[in-house]
């Protein structure tokens, strides 16, 4: 799978189903924790920076993302669960927009859930996986940040995140950094694999 950069743009940014677009292409949602790493990962696989923001402030993201990835693909960035200052209100509005998008999205072939390299994963990543799993999506899990990992350590944190997941054997775990794109051509054979 090779992106063209200068081909990806998005497409809207939806808060409710009628707004989704129709592009004819398979979906590949991104769902993880606020602060993840999700807006680099997008950047760092559509080979540009700017594509989706990198915010300094946790929990910016809160409308569905559409970005058509070179006529290939579309991404779709779901909004960090898992952000404590959110409102009860606010989160049972996510959980309703999430719900119905990853339910019922015909189009969407997989969830790449990210995942931090550095720490077991939290409750809510937990919660998010069985979610996933309950409704038999198929998931892919990106360990982000593994430039912050010495190498030696990375499968053993790998270990940890596939063992409190309790990840099915089916399922494929990727350490990956947008600093120094490690892994960026597994990602992009997982992704073209699905499509
Ligand atoms: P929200 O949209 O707020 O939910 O966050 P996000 O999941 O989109 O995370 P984002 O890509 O904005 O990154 C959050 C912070 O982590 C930023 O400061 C990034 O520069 C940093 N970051 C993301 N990926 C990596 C990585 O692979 N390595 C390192 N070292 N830092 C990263
Ligand atoms: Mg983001």
């Amino acid at each position: 799978m090779k992106i063209n950069p200068n081909q990806v743009d998005i497409i809207i940014s939806a808060v409710s189903k009628e707004q989704y677009p129709e592009t004819g292409l398979s979906e590949i949602s991104l769902a993880g924790r606020s602060n993840v790493g999700k807006s680099s990962f997008i950047n760092a696989v559509c080979g540009r920076k700017g594509v989706a923001r990198i915010s300094s402030k946790p929990g910016k993201t809160i409308t569905l993302n559409f970005y058509d990835v070179d006529n290939q693909f579309v991404f779709v960035d779901v909004p960090g669960y898992g952000y404590a200052k959110q409102s009860k209100k606010e989160r049972e509005k996510w959980g309703e927009m999430i719900e119905s998008y990853l339910t019922g999205r015909k189009e969407m072939k997989a969830c790449i859930q990210l995942i931090d390299l550095r720490h077991p994963p939290t409750n809510d990543d937990i919660q998010m996986y069985d979610f996933l799993k309950y409704y038999e999506i198929p998931v892919i899990v990106i360990a982000t940040k593994s430039d912050k990992i010495a190498k030696s350590r990375i499968e053993k944190h790998v270990g940890v995140i596939r063992r409190e997941l309790r990840l099915e054997p089916e399922d494929v775990i990727i350490p990956f950094s947008s600093v120094s794109k490690q892994n960026l051509d597994r990602v992009y054979e997982e992704i073209a694999g699905r499509i």
